[in-house]
């Protein structure tokens, strides 16, 4: 499929990672200008790298998607470089240990501040990069924003207390930034969001592979019952959805969460 995202310029956050890396690289290879927005510069650097090898265009750039400044300053300096922006990706997330019962943390002994950090990675960081980058996209009147979600953020997960309700205020929150934006400001700003079911990553390793035997957990292998693809999915499964979303072929798409999750979320386990 043509994507017609040449000379188009995306913001990936926590793009040094495997799913919004991937995403990143996919865009690269459309003729997208990257830039790649994680909290780990060199996390950013390697994947800037593997795109700039690969012949695509991508700058690395620090960036805590959870700070407000330190959003501002990504998006100036990705200005600097590219001169403008077409597309954001609200990516960075991750697991929460802190927040996720198991034996030794009950759901009664979870701090409120290990919720408010968990909270803030997996649902403020789309608010506030969508306030930066949406306030550009007002001025310029058109604009993309991807958000990536999760199968959590519909059923929750055991367990997995707050990036379970962060993924569903994330749902919410495309929802109603999709309609804000375009009877606000214009119907050619497009809010959506992709939702992909389990993909094994450095987030969520620690619940799916036993650290001591490197064997599927228990809690990995029900996963894979109630996949009726019966695999984990890979990084690079995510980006057909996303090259999809963020190109005119979705140009009246706004305010939807795509499941990408073989199957899980249609499955009620019967
Ligand atoms: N892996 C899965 O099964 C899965 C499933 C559903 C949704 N997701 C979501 O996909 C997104 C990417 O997850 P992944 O599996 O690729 O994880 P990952 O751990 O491979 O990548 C996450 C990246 O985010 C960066 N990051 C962490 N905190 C940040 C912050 N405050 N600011 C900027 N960057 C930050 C990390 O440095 C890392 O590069 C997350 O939002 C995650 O919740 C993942």
């Amino acid at each position: 499929m043509n994507y017609n995202l040449k000379s188009k310029v995306a913001a990936i956050t926590g793009a040094g990672g495997a799913i919004c890396g991937e995403i990143a690289k996919a865009f690269a290879a459309e003729g997208v200008s990257t830039a790649i927005w994680d909290i780990s510069i060199d996390a950013a650097g390697r994947k800037r790298d593997e795109i700039l090898s690969a012949g695509g265009r991508a700058i690395a750039v620090e960036c805590n998607a959870t700070d407000k400044t330190s959003v501002a300053s990504a998006l100036e300096q990705t200005l600097a470089e590219y001169g403008d922006i077409d597309i954001l990706v609200n990516g960075a997330g991750g697991g929460g240990k802190e927040t996720t019962t198991s034996p030794g943390l009950e759901f009664f002994d979870i701090e409120p501040e290990a919720m408010k950090a968990a909270v803030f990675l997996n649902y403020m960081s789309a608010v506030i990069g969508s306030q930066a980058v949406g306030r550009f996209f007002a001025q310029r009147q058109s604009g993309v924003i991807l958000n990536i979600s999760s199968v959590a953020g519909s059923l929750p997960l055991t367990r997995a207390l707050s990036y379970s309700n962060a993924k569903a205020a994330t749902n919410n929150f495309t929802r109603w930034l999709a309609v804000h934006m375009a009877q606000n400001y214009s119907p050619k700003i497009r809010v959506n969001a992709i939702a992909p079911g389990f993909i094994l990553t450095g987030q969520n390793k620690f619940l799916l592979i036993d650290e001591k035997s490197g064997e599927m957990t228990e809690r990995g292998r029900q996963i894979i019952k109630n996949v009726p693809m019966a695999r984990y999915g890979l990084a690079e499964e995510i980006t057909g959805a996303a090259l999809w979303l963020v190109s005119d072929h979705a140009g009246f798409v706004t305010g939807a969460v795509i499941p990408v999750d073989g199957g899980f979320t249609a499955f009620s386990g019967v």
